[in-house]
C-alpha cells in the first residue's frame, strides 16, 4: 500500500510503497532531499516530522540520537511512513536535472604521495562524460555485489576523466587491491554521481571548510570549481591529519592561499612527532576551528572525513559557537567506506 508524503516548506507530494524508504522515493520522484550513505551512519539526511508515523528502521545513535527522536527528528534514509506523513527538510533544487549513471571507466594512473594514501585518475569512455556537483561521490560496483564509495576529487569543468583519492583500509578488499595488485588500465564500474554535499550557492555567507585526511578530495573539487568560478565568498580550510606526511597535497592549498586573497589555510596535525619538524597548528582540527571561531553564527561549515571528526565538529560547533544547525553540511566517510573483509 502506498502512502503520500508531502514536503515542507517546498510543499512537493510523492507517494511512497509501504516498505521503501522515504529518501528513496523521494529520489525515484525526482525530488531531491539531502543525504549521504544512504545507510543510517552518517546523519545527512535527518529531517523533522510534522504529521504521521514512520517506521524509524535501522540506524545508528550518532546519526539520530535519541534525544533528536524525542524531538520529532528522523533519518529519511532508514524511515518508512506507516501511514500519510508531513516532513520538514529543505529540498534541494538543481540536481534533478543531472543523470545517475552507470558506467565502466579505466584505470589511467596511480600515484602514491603518502605511505597509506593513492590518487586514482580514471577514464571515461569516449563517448561519455560525468556531469556532478563538486562534491558529490561515485559508487565502484565491485565483482561481489558490494559497493564502495568515494568522493570525486575534481572539479566538474575539468573534462578528460576523474581523479579520486583513496586512503588504505588494512584488510579492505578493495583498497588491499588497490595498494597491491591494481595495474594502470584496469576496468572499474562505478554509479553515480550520489550525494548532497556541494556547495549551497544560494547563500552569500563566509565558509569554514573542515577536512580530516582523505576528506580533502571532495574540499578540493569544491575549491577549485569556486575558483574556476570566480566566487568571491571568504573561504578558510582547516585539513587536520595525525603527520605532516599524511597532508599528500600540501603545497596545493598553500599555492591557493598565495593565489586567491578570499582564500586561507591552516593545516592543523594532531600526532606530529619530531620528524615532522612541526611549527603549524596542533591538536583535534575542529577544536583549531574554535579557536579562531569562538562565533559561527554567520558561517557556514562544510565537514569532510572520518566520521569522528565530523560528529565532533557538528556538535560543538552549534552547541558552542551558535553555527544554526541547518548551516552545516558534511560527508562523513562511513558505512560504505572499504572495511576490513
Ligand atoms: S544517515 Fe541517512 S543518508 Fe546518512
Amino acid at each position: 500500500m502506498n502512502h503520500n508524503v508531502e514536503i515542507l516548506p517546498s510543499q512537493k507530494q510523492f507517494e511512497c510503497e509501504a516498505d521503501d524508504t522515504i529518501l528513496s522515493a523521494a529520489l525515484r520522484a525526482n525530488v531531491i532531499l539531502p543525504y549521504g550513505c544512504k545507510d543510517g551512519a552518517c546523519g545527512s539526511c535527518k529531517a523533522e516530522l510534522l504529521e504521521g508515523q514512520v517506521d524509524y528502521g535501522t540506524y545508528q545513535s550518532r546519526a539520530l540520537s535519541e534525544e533528536e527522536r524525542v524531538r520529532g527528528k528522523v533519518l529519511t534514509c532508514c524511515a518508512k511512513p506507516l501511514g500519510p506523513v508531513k516532513l520538514k527538510v529543505r529540498e534541494l533544487s538543481g540536481l534533478g536535472d543531472i543523470p545517475v549513471k552507470k558506467m565502466p571507466c579505466r584505470l589511467q594512473s596511480i600515484e602514491k604521495p603518502a605511505a597509506d594514501v593513492a590518487v586514482l585518475k580514471l577514464q571515461l569512455p569516449a563517448n561519455e562524460v560525468l556531469q556532478f556537483n563538486a562534491g558529490q561521490y561515485i559508487e565502484f560496483m565491485l565483482r561481489d555485489g558490494s559497493r564502495r564509495s568515494y568522493s570525486l576529487a575534481n572539479a566538474p569543468y575539468q573534462e578528460g576523466g576523474i581523479e579520486l583519492h583513496v586512503r588504505h583500509m588494512p584488510g579492505g578488499v578493495f583498497t588491499d587491491h588497490v595498494f597491491s595488485t591494481m595495474k594502470e588500465r584496469e576496468i572499474l564500474r562505478f554509479e553515480g554521481p550520489l550525494g548532497t554535499f556541494f556547495l549551497r550557492d544560494d547563500s552569500n555567507k563566509p565558509v569554514v571548510l573542515l577536512a580530516s585526511g582523505t576528506g580533502f578530495a571532495p574540499i578540493k573539487s569544491l575549491l577549485e570549481q569556486a575558483f574556476f568560478k570566480n566566487n568571491t565568498r571568504e573561504f578558510v580550510l582547516y585539513w587536520g591529519a595525525r603527520t605532516k606526511a599524511d597532508l599528500y597535497m600540501q603545497e596545493l592549498p598553500e599555492l591557493w592561499a598565495l593565489e586567491h586573497g578570499n582564500f586561507r589555510f591552516f593545516p592543523v596535525l594532531s600526532d606530529a612527532t619530531p620528524q615532522c619538524n612541526w611549527q603549524g597548528r596542533a591538536g583535534f582540527v575542529h577544536r583549531a576551528v574554535m579557536e579562531d571561531f569562538p562565533d559561527l553564527s554567520q558561517y557556514q561549515v562544510y565537514a569532510c572525513g572520518a566520521p569522528i571528526v565530523v560528529d565532533s565538529a557538528r556538535q560543538d560547533f552549534t552547541a558552542v559557537c551558535g553555527l544554526p544547525e541547518e548551516e552545516f553540511f558534511a560527508d562523513s566517510f562511513t558505512s560504505l567506506a572499504d572495511a576490513p573483509g
